[in-house]
C-alpha cells in the first residue's frame, strides 16, 4: 500500500462514526491514595511533615549577646525591595530580642550542618548553641561560615498571627555559595 493510500484509509477510519460496541469505556477516576482526616490540626501537621523545607538558623546580636534559632518557616517575599519573611513562635527565646532588633541574619544551612540545626533547636542551650559551627560577624549579626547563604536583613515590620510573629526583613547584604547543597528537613529528619 502506497503512503497516500494508507493516509486515505486512516482518514476514513477516523471519520467513520465509532460503532457503539467498539466504543471504549472510560474508567472512573481512581480514588486518591490519600485520606481526608477529621482531625484538622493532625492532618495539617502531617501534610507539613511531608513537605521538604530548607533549614535556616536565624541569628542576631543584642547588647553583647548572641541569639539563634533553627527555622524552616522562612520565605522570600519580594524583589522590590529584596525582602524575606520568617515566622517565629512567641515562646522562642529569640522572640523578644528579635522584635526589638535592628538587624538579623538568615543562615541557609548546608547539607552537612545538621548538628548546627539540632543545636539551635535544642531548648536551654542559649549562647552555647554557637559552639556548633564557625561563626563570624556579618554587619552586626552572627553569620555561619560555609553556609549556602548568609542573608543580612534590617527588620522592617512584624505582625502577630496565632502562636507566631511574622517578621519581614529587608535584605541589606548577601553572601552566597552557589555550589553548596542545602540542608533539608522532612518527616522529622535532616537530609
Ligand atoms: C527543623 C526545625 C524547624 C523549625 N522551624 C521553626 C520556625 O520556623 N519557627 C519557630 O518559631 N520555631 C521553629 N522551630 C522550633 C525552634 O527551633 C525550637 O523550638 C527552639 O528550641 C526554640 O528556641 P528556644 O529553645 O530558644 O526557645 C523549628 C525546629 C526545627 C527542628
Amino acid at each position: 500500500m502506497s503512503v497516500n493510500m494508507r493516509f486515505r484509509s486512516r482518514m476514513r477510519s477516523l471519520n467513520a462514526p465509532a460503532e457503539p460496541s467498539k466504543q471504549r469505556e472510560i474508567a472512573p477516576p481512581e480514588a486518591p491514595s490519600s485520606t481526608v482526616c477529621d482531625d484538622l490540626p493532625a492532618a495539617f501537621r502531617q501534610a507539613m511533615r511531608n513537605i521538604s523545607s530548607t533549614v535556616y538558623v536565624i541569628t542576631l546580636s543584642s547588647e553583647g549577646r548572641r541569639w539563634g534559632l533553627t527555622a524552616t518557616a522562612v520565605s522570600s517575599l519580594s524583589m522590590e525591595p529584596p525582602s524575606i519573611l520568617a515566622c517565629i513562635n512567641h515562646r522562642a527565646s529569640i522572640h523578644a530580642p528579635l522584635i526589638e532588633s535592628e538587624r538579623f541574619c538568615l543562615n541557609a544551612l548546608r547539607c552537612d550542618q545538621s548538628q548546627v540545626a539540632s543545636a539551635f533547636s535544642s531548648s536551654g542551650l542559649g549562647e552555647d548553641r554557637f559552639r556548633a559551627g564557625r561563626w563570624v560577624d556579618f554587619g552586626g549579626a552572627p553569620a555561619i561560615c560555609d553556609a549556602v547563604a548568609n542573608i543580612l536583613c534590617r527588620r522592617s515590620m512584624t505582625t502577630s498571627f496565632g502562636s507566631h510573629t511574622v517578621l519581614v526583613g529587608e535584605v541589606e547584604a548577601v553572601r552566597v555559595d552557589d555550589q553548596a547543597p542545602p540542608l533539608i528537613y522532612r518527616q522529622g529528619t535532616f537530609g
